[in-house]
């Protein structure tokens, strides 16, 4: 009997038996905590996206606030960072009184804009915050090198990027200290969960640290060096991420094929753009699937529809300076970053996951051809 198609989530993690045997070993072995299986992921890790030193935590954000906490921002330094993203990738130095400017981004790959960054640096700038938006890698080079110009640093939130390679190597691999996250909705999961990579091993110390509650390497349990913050992983969700990171070229292919699926559904339909290709620097790591519509009133019409179909989707991303509290707090508003601005009324993101049927995708391309 053919089988209709339902409901099509926007995402899903991809869990096979392999997490359950790990998570059962840890269970038996007492060891919840501080144990062996979360040195073991951190090595894997490290191991995989090409750089010295992980440190897992909690969350992808407390991976950025660590970062931030390492690099000393302080009440009053400016940091750059990028509108069109999760809100996390602000609110990380926002934590120690940082203040966020944003710097609009590139319209191709929605990316921050070097130039724009470039020009938004003052005497009071400490860092820039560059983000891999849906597994497309930032322009590193150029970004390092307004970075170095003017004595900042640099961290690469790379949450949604693992596995997306610049030029020829994986990212966490050129120099700079990245996150990467372990939501449901990312490449592989933990069910929450984040790994800082650095090439310094004092960082990475530092950050060892600060993650459990600023003890020190030596010391006791109940000595504490100096502020730090309980963004401990456990055991547990380290075991998952074992077993995901065994099947993560598995899952990287699979998610391409499912990108390259949409992209020969869609790309005939006008009024469509679909997210930027790859080219010799730059190869994403698919983590959703993005368009771009004509304009906001046609985002909402498709919108009626996919919901109508109880098809998933998601109006990825707003502007983060356009958030309420960004507002309120800063005075923030429309025009400060008008390619962000632009872009986030009119995106949407489609049902994207490792397995995703071609049945599914084929009812969305229908939506959307339809609709648009
Ligand atoms: C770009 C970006 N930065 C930071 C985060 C925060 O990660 P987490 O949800 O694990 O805290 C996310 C997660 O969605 C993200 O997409």
């Amino acid at each position: 009997m053919k089988q209709e198609v339902r409901e099509v989530p926007l995402s899903g993690p991809y869990l096979g038996g392999r997490e359950e045997e790990l998570v059962l070993e840890v269970m038996r072995s007492g060891r919840l905590s501080l144990g062996p299986t979360i040195d073991r992921f951190e090595e894997l890790v490290a191991e995989r996206v090409g750089a010295p030193y992980a440190a897992a935590v909690s969350s992808g954000t407390a991976g950025l606030h660590l970062l931030c906490v390492a690099a000393g921002i302080r009440p009053g330094d400016e940091v750059i960072t990028s509108p069109y993203s999760f809100a996390a990738s602000a609110n990380c130095f926002v934590y120690e009184g940082g203040v966020p400017v944003f710097a609009d981004i590139d319209p191709r790959t929605l990316n921050l804009d070097p130039a724009a960054v470039e020009a938004a640096v003052t005497p009071r700038t400490k860092a820039i915050v560059a983000v891999d938006i849906y597994g497309y890698p930032c322009e590193l080079d150029a970004l390092e090198a307004v970075a170095a110009r003017h004595g900042l640093r640099l961290i690469q939130d790379s949450c949604e990027a693992l596995g997306a390679e610049y030029r020829g190597a994986p990212l966490g691999s050129h120099g700079t200290s990245c996150v990467f996250a372990f939501y449901p909705n990312k490449q592989i999961t933990t069910g929450e969960g984040g790994v800082v990579t650095t090439h310094s091993e004092e960082e990475w110390r530092l950050v060892r640290s600060l993650r459990n509650q600023g003890r020190g390497d030596e010391g006791g349990w109940l000595e504490h060096v100096r502020l730090g913050f309980n963004y401990r992983i456990d055991d547990i969700r380290a075991a998952i991420g074992i077993g995901q990171l065994e099947q993560l070229d598995e899952i990287l292919a699979l998610r391409s094929s499912v990108a390259r699926r949409y992209d020969e559904l869609l790309s005939g339909i006008a009024g469509v753009e679909l997210p930027c290709q790859d080219d010799r620097t730059h190869r994403r790591s698919w983590f959703v699937y993005v368009v771009l519509l004509r304009d906001g009133a046609t985002r909402e019409r498709v919108i009626g529809v996919l919901e109508r179909e109880g098809i998933g989707y998601n109006r990825y991303l707003p502007s983060i300076h356009l958030q309420p509290y960004m507002r309120e707090r800063y005075g923030f508003g429309e025009g400060m970053c008008p390619v962000s601005e632009d872009v986030s009324s009119r995106s949407l993101a489609l049902p994207f996951f490792t397995a995703l049927t071609p049945a599914a995708q084929e009812r969305v391309a229908e939506v959307l051809a339809i609709t648009v």
